[in-house]
Order: structure tokens, then sequence, then C-alpha cells
């Protein structure tokens, strides 16, 4: 039987309901106008996005699996290439890869951050490698400056996975804006979330954004016009019209997930079972998730539950070690300190809206639970 929810692991009514007014209005205008695919709530949103991450060119698309797949395809990642990602993530960083007919090869995370492992990058590049996909991990973006470096030193294409990492920030380097392309989602949940699914690509570089508008739209800049085959991946006005009225919030909601973040480290500082997530130097560590790791884990999450606490894990099988990949052969023990966390971290609720009540309530039934 379903606990009663005391603290849920993301609400977005509350911030529906803030926000209640100007979307209602965002979308019956979509719908007055009836221009549901394209019009100007996409090109405006596309402008705003692309200036809040600082670069020249944003294209709104279906989702962030899709943003992935039209970068790699529009470089032309292909059959006999390798792709550089990380061992924890989301299917989607390495799926796209494989899509694409290319060949995934997954380097550990360091053990601090959690994000790609810099240093055992370059071991892993060989003729074949065409490009690194470094994820930006639950709201933390990793050393882009080194990686960028590699990519230069070897020839690579970057690809930043923004998926989760929306205005997060390191040395003062916007996430998105040093790769060639990088992809995001806005998926409901994420700190700029869509009412269903969404996703953007960005860059700076001019000829590539063409590519990746008309790969997106069935290869065609105008209509009938195709001149390569390519999919069907758009961004939903309505869904660009409630981004539009969202876009302007986010700052301060990550602000928000962060100051929740520094509290949750604070509360939990003290009990020796779990480790609290760092957060890099120079960084705006934006707090999609907030992850820590657990002695007793399984147990830890079933007694928050009974509690009325919901809590999840990002991921419980990291990717190499999934069956979609066995194929390739790989072993725990090729990922040391992915294999090791992913069987203690565990996600704690995390939103902007949680409040300091629900925080502490938290905290004290982690502490309750190893006393
Ligand atoms: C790291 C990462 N990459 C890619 C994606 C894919 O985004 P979408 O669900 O919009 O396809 C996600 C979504 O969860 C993600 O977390």
């Amino acid at each position: 039987m379903q606990e009663k929810i005391i603290v849920p692991f993301v609400d977005l009514k509350t911030q529906y309901h803030f926000l209640k007014k100007e979307i209602d209005s965002a979308v019956l205008s979509v719908m007055e106008n009836t221009t549901f695919i394209g019009g100007e709530p996409l090109t405006s949103f596309q402008n705003n996005f692309a200036e809040a991450c600082g670069v020249k060119h944003c294209i709104g698309v279906g989702n962030g699996t899709d943003a992935l797949y039209i970068i790699l395809k529009s470089l032309g990642i292909t059959a006999g290439d390798e792709v550089i990602t990380v061992a924890n993530s989301w299917i989607s960083s390495s799926e796209t890869i494989s899509q694409c007919g290319a060949k995934p090869v997954f380097i550990d995370i360091e053990p601090n951050y959690y994000t790609i492992d810099v240093n055992k990058i370059e071991e892993k590049i060989t003729s074949k490698t065409k490009a690194i996909i470094p994820v930006h991990l639950y709201g933390q973006m990793a050393e882009i400056d080194k990686i960028s470096a590699l990519c230069k030193k070897h020839n690579l294409f970057l690809i930043e996975d923004c998926a989760q990492s929306h205005l997060a920030e390191y040395k003062g380097i916007k996430a998105g804006s040093t790769g060639i392309a990088s992809s995001f989602s806005f998926y409901p949940g994420k700190n700029l979330g869509a009412y269903g699914d969404g996703g953007a690509v960005i860059s700076n570089d001019d000829s590539l954004a063409t590519k990746m508008r008309m790969f997106a739209n069935h290869g065609a800049l105008e209509k009938h016009q195709h001149q390569i085959e390519g999919i069907n991946s758009r961004l939903d006005t309505i869904q660009a019209a409630i981004l539009n009225v969202k876009l302007p919030h986010l700052q301060r909601w990550n602000k928000q997930r962060l100051k929740n973040a520094l509290l949750y480290n604070q509360l939990l500082g003290g009990i020796s079972q779990i480790k609290t997530p760092k957060i890099r130097t120079e960084s705006m560590h934006i707090f999609h998730l907030y992850v820590i790791r657990a002695e007793r884990r399984n147990d830890l999450m079933n007694y928050l539950m009974e509690k009325g606490i919901q809590t999840q894990i990002h991921y419980p099988t990291i990717l190499p070690l999934l069956t979609s990949y066995n194929y390739l052969n790989l072993k725990a023990e090729d990922f040391p300190i992915a294999a090791a966390y992913q069987n203690s971290i565990l996600s704690l609720p995390m939103f902007p809206e949680l409040t300091e009540e629900q925080i502490n309530f938290v905290a004290e039934s982690i502490k309750a639970f190893y006393k």
C-alpha cells in the first residue's frame, strides 16, 4: 500500500500554482492563435535561451535524447567511430552514440564530484575516437576546461550533455557554452521543465547550427526542400510558451535549490554513515539532484518511504553494466568508483519550493534511522 507522502521527491504543483495565471494565459494564447508548430513563442524562447546560455544559436527539439542524437548525426558520427562518455548517467548519453552506429566508450567517475574522471580519458582515446560527451551530472559541471583542452589536443568534438545543468557554471564558464554543441532536456522535473517532453541544442557554430536545424526538420530548411534525410523533432509551441514564462525564474530557482542543498549539508554533516555532496570551488552547482552516499542505502530508502519521504537512485546500474551493453563485455572492475557508488548513492527530495521544515524532517528521519 502507498504510504502517505509528506515530502515528495519533486513537487511540480506548487510551482505551477505560483505561475498559474501567466502559464494559463500563455497556453490559451497559443490555442487561440492555433499556431501549434513553430511561431513566435518558439522563436522567442530559442532567442531567450541562447542568450541565457551565452551562445549564438538555440534550436528547440523534441527532448534531450533527440538533442544528443541531432548533434551527433550533424557532426557526422557514424559506424566505426568511438565516442567517449561517462559511466554514470542516464542512458541517453550513450544510446544516442550507438544509434549513430558508433561505439560508446565509458569512463569512470571521479570520487568527489561524480562527473567524468578527466585523468582517465586520455588512455581511452584511439584513432577511432571522434568526440567526448561529458555530462554535467546532478547540476554540477564536469571539469570543462580540462576536457576542452584534451579535445583540442586530440582534435575531438566536445559535446556537453546539459540535461541536468541549466545555467550551471564552472570558473565563470556557463554549461553548454564550451562544446561545439550542447544538449538540454526540458523534461518536467528538470530545473527548467516543460509540461511534457522538450529539449534544445545550442551552439556557437553557424554552419553546425544550420545542419542541426535541418536534420531536426526532415533534412529541410524550407518546406519540401529536403537536402538530406532527417528526423522530425520539434519543441512544441505550447511547451515553448510555457518555458518562456518559466525561464526568467530559473536563476532564482537554481539559487533556492543551492540554498536547500546547503541546509541539507549542514543538517546531515554530522552523520558518519552518510557522505553529503561536495561542491567544486569556483562553481555554481544548480542541484538538479541532491545525492548522498549512504551505508545500508536500501534499508534507509525503505525507512524513509515509511516516513512519507520519497527518494530515488540516479542511477541504480551504471551504464556499462546495463544489459543493453552486455555485448561490450565490460566489468565492474573497469569502473571501480562508479560501480562502488551505485550501491550507496541516494537522491533526496530536491526542488526549489522545498521548505526548511521538510528538509529538517528528512534530516531528522535519517538521523533516527542510524541511531
Ligand atoms: C544526463 C541526461 N541526458 C539526457 C537526458 C535525456 O533527456 P530527455 O528525457 O528529455 O530525452 C536526460 C534526461 O533525464 C539526462 O538526465
